[in-house]
């Protein structure tokens, strides 16, 4: 009996997905007293996303999902399993990711979701990874994706300004072939579990209109200590995942950090002694998308030109609990299939199938509700413009 041959992992496929509603500093000046010019010194962020009541974890995760696989080139009933990273599921159970599983029409995968907060996307790739290399799966899709704006106090000027909404995906792939080296680093410093936690609905305290009256079901973080801790161990887990790959951080061309704050990403460069070029940065855009932060920026650093075959990546994120985690890859897919990819999936052909005696809640927090009543950036409200002649028309003086 001769033994199978080792497989090996690549990285077939990337999508992402961002709501198209805009919260701005500006907006937030309105409801917390702080200001445009804090946020960004503290934080480098001018913009999030929220996500519209229709608009739910598994429907921006399977928009990004569907998006990967067809990057990848695969079929729907290619994908054997399904793991999604969220903090935000849409229920405590079923997984978001059996909802993904319906939503994208997949019939054949495994689907479970991974609990790492913001590292969970990279935890989740690590989990992919090994199905892969131990033979139980060929095509993984791995979805990140958050709806932290429905999850936030936004009385809390400490963490409202930090967060926004968004998923990301990729699909890892067995190939025989041998892959270029790799690396993989997980750690998980459980000292740090009341840094960022969200105290209320699980079992030690069930969602109660006590628990509601304290506000415990909204996130709430240590920004200090979660800070010290991102920038130790950022640094630390990305140089851990490179030295398995058999590089030194001078090797690596992009570093596609967590998204959590330009200062701890800057904080990481000094750190490594490496340019701010060498790091991918969007968190000006999108804030901290927890888990869907990495594979957002990784479709956006792909189709925007910044990667290209043979580049050594690497991911880095941490996240509550305190997690942390690092992937170290070099880049085999062709570029230019991530815009198609991405074109080629409307967020308004996907649905997630409601419950049919599901009483509808209304999900937008009430300081947001004005937020995501109005015109969606780009978009010209016409409704209130009747077709008809110009004003000087009707005077006799402007018949020439
Ligand atoms: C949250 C964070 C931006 C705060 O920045 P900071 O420089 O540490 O600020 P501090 O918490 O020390 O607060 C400094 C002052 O700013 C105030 N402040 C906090 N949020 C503010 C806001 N949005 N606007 C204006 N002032 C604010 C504080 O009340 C404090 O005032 P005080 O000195 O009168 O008490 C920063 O700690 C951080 O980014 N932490 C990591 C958070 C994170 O990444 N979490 C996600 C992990 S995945």
């Amino acid at each position: 009996m001769t033994a199978a041959p080792p497989r090996s992992v690549r990285l077939t496929g990337w999508g992402r997905y961002a709501p198209a509603q805009v919260l701005t500093n500006a907006d937030l000046e309105r409801m917390v007293d702080t200001s445009d010019e804090w946020i960004v010194s503290r934080t480098g962020i001018r913009e999030r996303r929220v996500a519209a009541a229709h608009e739910t974890s598994a429907s921006m995760g399977a928009v990004a999902g569907l998006r990967a696989i067809r990057t990848a080139g695969l079929e729907v009933n290619d994908i054997d399993l399904i793991v999604v990273a969220t903090l935000t599921p849409d229920y405590w159970m079923p997984s978001t990711a059996a909802l993904v599983k319906e939503a994208i029409g997949n019939t054949t995968a495994a689907a479970f979701d991974v609990a790492a907060a913001c590292s969970g996307f990279v935890y989740g790739y690590a989990t992919a990874s090994a199905y892969i290399t131990g033979g139980l799966a060929r095509n993984v899709l791995v979805v990140g994706t958050e709806l932290l704006t429905r999850f936030l106090d936004y009385s809390d000027r400490s963490t409202c300004i930090l967060f926004g909404d968004g998923a990301g995906a990729v699909v890892l792939s067995a190939a025989e072939e041998p892959a270029p080296p790799a690396g993989i680093e997980l750690t998980t410093d459980p000292q740090g579990a009341y840094m960022i936690w969200l105290p209320a609905g699980g079992s030690k305290a069930p969602a109660s209109s006590d628990t509601v009256a304290r506000g415990q079901h909204k996130i709430r973080m240590e920004g200090r200590e979660t800070y010290r801790f991102a920038t130790r161990t950022l640094a630390s887990t990305g140089l851990a995942a490179a030295a398995k790959a058999g590089w030194t951080q001078r090797d690596v061309d992009l570093i596609i950090p967590h998204q959590a704050n330009i200062r701890i990403i800057e904080a990481v460069a000094k750190g490594l002694d490496l340019p701010m070029d060498r790091f991918f940065v969007n968190v000006d855009r999108y804030g901290n998308t927890s888990a869907a932060s990495v594979p957002i920026a990784l479709a956006e650093a792909v189709n925007s030109g910044r990667v290209r075959p043979g580049d050594k990546l690497v991911f880095i994120a941490f996240g509550a609990g305190f997690t942390s985690g690092a992937v170290a890859l070099e880049w085999t897919a062709d570029p230019a299939r991530g815009p198609l990819g991405e074109a080629s999936v409307r967020p308004e052909d996907i649905t997630v199938r409601q419950p049919v005696d599901w009483g509808s809640v209304d999900p937008i927090p009430p300081a947001l509700a004005e937020i995501l009543a109005r015109p969606l950036p780009g978009h010209m409200d016409l409704s209130n413009v009747a077709p008809g002649e110009p004003a000087h028309a009707q005077t006799a003086d402007s018949i020439r």
